[in-house]
């Protein structure tokens, strides 16, 4: 039987989250869509899954989901709401976090109020296995602040050479500048399995040798797939909308993959998603 002090520290039982933060640096190479459709995959292999919409000027996930949020980031960021009053429910259950579109002020926090953000969530009270967060393109403070904040980052990657310098780019500035020495890569809108891999190797050398101290893992290809703009049309999730085609089998399969990972055990000790929670978890009892 447990003494009295050590239910007190039992008392919030909620388990510790796994955050991954889907980003690429480059805009249009698939992040909305591949955060949106892991998130919903996730969420129908059962696992309690919310969705933040970091990308706070230009917010999308609510119009890929066919959501009409009735409160975002931006009314809690001026105090007209909660965390909680934020929340919309999306399918399977899935949690969203919807940010606001066009409002500039968003777009233009300061580093110390995206840190302030991260940390909002360490009040929320909910029991969740995992968050996806979807940020903007670019290699702003705030891409990298919620990248720096999730346990791992994945890289949005495509077969051009935009991709992938920006994708280094970031990696570099993730590396350099906020210690993230671990990064999984996605490649997007491939034409066949062994383009996935090709892209993949070529990020993963540029990387071994001009920045040294990252290493990446490879999570897997997606396909150009046209059922994939067909369910962006409708406003669904493709892995709902059309689960049989291409990219809805390999989102899914990244998904799995991902949802074997563990939860973090212990904080890392700076900017951090949830970290009270593992605070609370290593909580002597
Ligand atoms: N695997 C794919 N097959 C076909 N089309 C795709 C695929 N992935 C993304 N697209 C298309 O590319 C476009 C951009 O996708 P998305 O909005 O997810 O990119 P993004 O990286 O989030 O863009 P931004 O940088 O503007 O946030 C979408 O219109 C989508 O239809
Ligand atoms: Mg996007």
């Amino acid at each position: 039987m447990s003494s009295p002090e050590s239910r007190r520290f039992d008392a919030p039982a909620m388990q510790p989250i796994r955050t991954l933060a889907v980003t690429g640096g480059k805009g249009g190479v698939g992040k909305t869509n591949v955060s949106v459709n892991l998130a919903v995959a996730l969420a129908e292999l059962g696992k309690r899954t919310l969705l933040l919409d970091a990308d706070l000027g230009l917010a999308n996930v609510d119009v890929l989901l066919g959501l009409s949020p009735q409160y975002t980031l931006a009314d809690l960021v001026s105090g007209r709401c909660s965390l909680e009053q934020v929340l919309i429910e999306g399918p399977a259950g899935l949690l969203v976090v919807p940010a606001a579109s066009g409002r500039r002020h968003m777009a233009e926090l300061r580093p110390a109020e995206h840190v302030g953000l991260v940390n909002v969530f360490s009040d929320l009270e909910r029991d969740l296995d995992v968050m996806v967060v979807d940020t903007a393109a670019g290699i702003t403070d705030s891409v990298l602040t919620f990248c720096q904040a999730a346990q791992d980052a994945a890289i949005v990657v495509c077969d051009e050479p935009a991709s992938i310098t920006d994708a280094y780019a970031l990696i570099k500035v993730l590396s350099r500048e906020r210690g993230v020495n671990r990064v999984q890569v996605i490649a997007n809108m491939v034409r066949s399995q062994n383009e996935g891999r090709a892209l993949y190797d070529k990020l993963s050398r540029v990387c071994e040798r001009f920045i040294g101290d990252v290493s990446l893992n490879y999570l897997g290809a997606v396909p150009q797939c046209d059922w994939l703009r067909l369910a962006v049309q409708r406003q669904q999730a493709v892995v709902r909308a059309y689960p049989a085609s291409p990219s809805a089998r390999a989102l899914s399969e990244i998904a799995r993959r991902a949802s074997r990972w563990q939860a973090p055990a212990a904080p890392r000790g700076n900017v951090e998603f949830f970290v009270e929670r593992m605070i609370r978890q290593g909580a002597p009892a």
